[in-house]
């Protein structure tokens, strides 16, 4: 099979946010979320969302509105880091959907490893059609789910929450390149969930260690994704050779910086010498990572450098992460959603290139890149199959409800005191007197029942 990738999409959201320049007044930062880490708005769940519910939405959504016919899925794997077990894979709870056609011949599970386990549940389905296509005819799905919550108050303001189910087969409109993936992995503890707190969603963070393997796992992964890039096409390729290039984004600052990491990177490299300032990086040149980290001068310097680069292949494409926040395995994705969103005009993106960053805490990371194949109308009429689902997901973003922080700090204590509960019991945002906010054909927890069983409707 030939350009294997993405076929169509999902994307899903609760429908209740947070300001962030409501949420940092509450915390007396005024300045830092917004400002300071560029975010603008976070989405989160009541207690009658969890990642099952919004899997199964997202799914049943991809099976409907792309026609698919659930005998012909023979690959689905789930990416996610918030679990509601430690044994049953969500993936499992997603058979219900291929019941009606008795589809149980469908391979992989969940994918697990902080923000990362999305990217191995979309290679796990790349890999299985490589593998499997010519004899099996059936294509294969990848669901990224999360809901980042923390409980320390300079974290929290960095959560988020979305899923994406993506349609994953040969000959599509945007295939991922063969060869061209990197990945860097290390032992490290900048960010866990352990079990002694497995009731707990919150994860134990070290911020400043996450923001240095971040840095780290970057630099190694474009190292050796650029290497293979020489070896593989015998020539090389510079981030000015992509239309975008998209990054795992916890807040928009954070990428902001990554971005302008590579580009210094090109410089020093000799793949892209024509920058402003280009004398400032000379100086640069034998900085350590640890030092880099910590210099004002050296972000100052590769920034402005980076700056007009930054502008045309990396912030047409962060909106919804700005407006989500940190959704962890679909952080990177919805960048790709954006950019089907802004992009009609399909000779712009044909034949181009994109370059994407996945991290993981842990850490788990890979770089990869992906090519529009829209030189054939099967594929255009793809492409604006998925367009529709990104304006559509656009449009629904723009009917979120806006929560007071006060009411938002009430609605974590009521996610917590839901998974605390040694008893059955109902969700809160099911017990108010009124039905809670959510969007229509959108999957929820009615209760947990007998040995914490969870049970699930359609609204
Ligand atoms: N007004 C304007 N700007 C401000 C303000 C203010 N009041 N306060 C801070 N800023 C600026 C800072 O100067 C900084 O700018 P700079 O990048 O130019 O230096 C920027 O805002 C970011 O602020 P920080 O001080 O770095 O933010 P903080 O100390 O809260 O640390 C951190 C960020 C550690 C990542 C924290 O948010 C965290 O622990 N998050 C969870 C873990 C995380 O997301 N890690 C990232 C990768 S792993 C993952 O995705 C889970």
């Amino acid at each position: 099979p030939k350009n294997i990738g993405i076929k169509g999409f999902e994307f899903y959201f609760p429908k209740n946010y947070v300001d962030l320049a409501d949420l940092e007044k509450y915390d007396n930062e005024v300045g830092k979320y917004t400002k300071g880490r560029g975010q603008k708005e976070m989405s989160f769940c009541t207690d009658c969302e969890d990642s099952v519910s919004m899997a199964l939405t997202v799914t049943s959504a991809l099976l409907k509105n792309y026609n698919i016919d659930i005998k012909d899925i023979g690959y689905l794997s789930v990416g996610t880091e918030s679990l509601v077990d430690k044994s049953k894979s969500i993936k499992t709870s997603l058979m219900r959907l291929f019941k009606p056609e008795e589809n149980h011949d469908i391979g992989g599970v969940d994918m697990k490893n902080a923000c990362y386990g999305g990217t191995e549940a979309i290679f796990g389905a790349v890999d299985w059609l490589q593998a499997n296509y010519d004899t099996e005819h059936r294509n294969a799905i990848a669901v990224l789910v999360d809901i980042a919550v923390y409980g320390e108050k300079s974290a929290r303001s960095t959560g988020g929450a979305s899923a994406i189910a993506f349609l994953i087969g040969p000959d599509a409109p945007i295939s991922f390149e063969k060869g061209l993936r990197s990945y860097y992995m290390e032992d490290i503890t900048d960010f866990y969930k352990p079990i002694g707190g497995m009731a707990s969603e919150y994860p134990v963070v070290n911020g400043a260690d996450s923001i240095k393997a971040y840095a780290q796992a970057l630099d190694e992964c474009f190292t050796a994704y650029n290497k293979k890039v020489l070896r593989l096409l015998n020539k090389e390729r510079s981030i000015e050779d992509y239309v975008a290039v998209m990054f795992h984004c916890p807040y928009y600052r954070l990428i902001q910086k990554a971005f302008a990491r590579l580009v210094f990177k090109d410089f020093l490299d000799g793949r892209n010498t024509n920058l402003v300032g280009a004398e400032k990086l000379e100086q640069l040149r034998n900085i350590t990572l640890e030092e880099s980290l910590n210099s004002r001068e050296f972000w100052h310097d590769i920034l402005l450098s980076a700056n007009d680069l930054l502008k045309e292949k990396v912030e047409p494409n962060v909106e919804f992460n700005l407006r989500l926040g940190n959704s962890y395995t679909a952080s990177l994705y919805t960048q790709i959603i954006k950019l089907i969103h802004r992009i009609s005009d399909h000779e712009e993106l044909n034949g181009k290139k994109a370059l994407l960053f996945s991290y993981g805490s842990g850490c788990a990371s890979a770089m990869f890149s992906l090519t529009f194949n829209l030189d054939d109308e099967k594929n255009r009429n793809e492409y604006e199959n998925m367009r529709k689902s990104a304006l559509n997901a656009a449009e629904r973003m723009e009917s979120r409800v806006r929560y007071s922080p006060d009411e938002y700090t009430a609605i974590m204590k009521d996610r917590e005191d839901l998974i605390e509960s040694e008893k059955p019991i109902v969700p809160h945002a099911l017990n108010n007197g009124k039905f809670p906010e959510i969007f229509p054909n959108t999957y929820y927890l009615t209760h947990i029942g007998e040995n914490f069983l969870r049970y699930y409707a359609i609204h």
